[in-house]
């Protein structure tokens, strides 16, 4: 009789243990996101940029803008993205299939196009450049108008 009673209260107590790490781990997720998505002033500043990043970048670039190491280039303090506001416009507007080096580390994975509109593309730059704490500066429409967009 004892044997089935003891392996019930196992059960349970392994369920029970398993129930408490799943949201421990959702508590974790959802601070971290709290903290990176909200607290930033450069979405109320850009706040046009920041919906398109959220929508259309966030996936590679992370919230933190910090990429992935060996696939996804950093955003936030990001040599490559300061040397030429004009050529990240470029790579959002017509993505980049040439191996690119951003802080040292190199890139090979292509990056496809992300937006159909200069304003779009200008808009998500320019919220990538004040992001996660950058002092990018901003680049105007006007300077980027002649940007071909190739599909
Ligand atoms: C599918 C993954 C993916 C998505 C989505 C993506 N990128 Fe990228 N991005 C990359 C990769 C890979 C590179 C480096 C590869 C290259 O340029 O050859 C890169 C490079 C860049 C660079 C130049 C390198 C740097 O670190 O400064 C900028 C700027 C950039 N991305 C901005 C954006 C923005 C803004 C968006 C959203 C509108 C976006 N990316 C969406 C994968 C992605």
């Amino acid at each position: 009789m004892k044997k089935p009673v003891i392996l019930l209260l196992m059960i349970t107590l392994i369920s029970v243990g398993s129930i408490a790490i799943i949201n421990a781990k959702a508590n974790v997720s959802n601070n971290s996101s709290a903290i990176s998505m909200q607290d930033d002033p450069a979405d109320a500043k850009f706040p046009k940029g920041a919906k398109i990043y959220k929508e259309k970048c966030v996936a590679c670039h992370q919230t933190t803008g910090m990429g992935v190491p060996n696939a996804f280039p950093p955003l936030k303090d990001a040599d490559y993205l300061f040397a030429d506001k004009k050529r990240a416009v470029r790579q959002v507007l017509n993505g980049n299939n040439t191996p690119i080096t951003v802080n040292g580390a190199t890139y090979t994975i292509p990056m496809p196009p992300q937006v159909d509109t200069h304003e779009d593309a200008v808009a998500v730059i320019n919220y990538v450049l004040n992001a996660w704490g950058n002092d990018g500066g901003t680049i105007k429409l006007e300077d980027v108008k002649d940007i071909k967009i190739v599909r």
